[in-house]
């Protein structure tokens, strides 16, 4: 089956707008958690220091604001039957949960999963718990007839250390940071494993169909929609992520040919 891949460079708030109604079956959102501090904290064991990027900082109203925003948005273009995913961390998931709660009556919350990181990065400051877990929020718009859909025989394949294949895959996932091999295209702060995606792609859409992340990074959800026959729309404000992206088709292209795709990349002009 041959897919399309269109990646935008442009703020997400705008380019939303020129999507049509109910026209995509999933979204997968990775959003600025906001949790980016002035200066970031390092030690000397490692090269690892906490987050500080220009693109994850705001105040606390314009937090607010911004998440409303995009998530009614995608509640706009999301097809009935169609699921939206969002990641987090304590910094931004319950006031996502909430926004969903209080603003979108029709949405149905599935299921929320935890994202267990057994290599997680150690705490630098030495005054908390080891953060070790992202959270996801699945969400699915029904109506018309159509309810979420949900890939049940295939979610039984997911295997993890805390989810023996072939029964019923639970809500903690135990997956690695980002692999290295993963990460030749450029240095991204928040690159997802593909092993993520792979698992939401996989469970929540069929072959064809159509997938958007409004905060697309590195290309992770693009990349692995084409891996798996799906269409693909990402949309990333930063040029140098774009240039990632543009490096990982490059590639994918090289050596998935059996896997016939028509990637497009252009930038987004209001
Ligand atoms: C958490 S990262 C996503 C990482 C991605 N999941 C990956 O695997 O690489 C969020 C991304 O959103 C981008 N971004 C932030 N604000 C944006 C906006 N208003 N519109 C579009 N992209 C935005 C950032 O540049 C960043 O790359």
């Amino acid at each position: 089956m041959k897919t399309t891949h269109k990646i935008i460079q442009g703020d997400s708030l705008k380019v939303l707008k020129e999507i049509p109604d109910c026209s995509v079956d999933l979204v997968f959102a990775d959003p600025p958690y906001n949790m980016s501090k002035k200066k970031g904290l390092g030690w000397k064991y490692s090269k690892h220091i906490t987050m500080q990027e220009e693109w994850d900082m705001f105040s606390k109203d314009e937090y607010f604001k911004f998440n409303k925003e995009w998530l009614k948005e995608c509640f706009r273009v999301l097809k009935s039957g169609g699921s939206l995913w969002v990641s987090g961390s304590f910094h931004n998931i319950y006031q996502t949960g909430f926004i969903i709660q209080e603003f979108f009556p029709d949405i149905k919350i599935n299921n929320s999963i935890v994202w267990f990181k057994p290599n997680a990065q150690p705490n630098i400051s030495c005054r908390f718990f080891t953060e070790s877990t992202e959270h996801l929020i699945w969400a699915s718009k029904n109506g018309d007839g159509k309810k979420w859909k949900f890939n049940y025989k295939l979610s039984k394949q997911i295997e993890d250390s805390l989810n023996p294949k072939g029964k019923q895959t639970r809500n903690v996932w135990s997956i690695p940071l980002t692999p290295k091999k993963e990460k030749w295209a450029g240095a991204h702060p928040t690159q997802k494993p593909e092993e993520l995606l792979r698992r939401i792609i996989l469970s929540c859409t069929n072959e064809g169909d159509t997938i958007l992340d409004p905060f697309v990074g590195s290309g992770t959800t693009s990349i692995v929609a084409k891996n798996h026959g799906r269409n693909s729309i990402g949309i990333e404000v930063n040029k140098k992520y774009v240039n990632i992206i543009k490096k990982r088709f490059k590639k994918e292209q090289r050596t998935m040919k059996d896997i016939e795709s028509k990637v497009s990349f252009r930038k987004f002009k209001s």
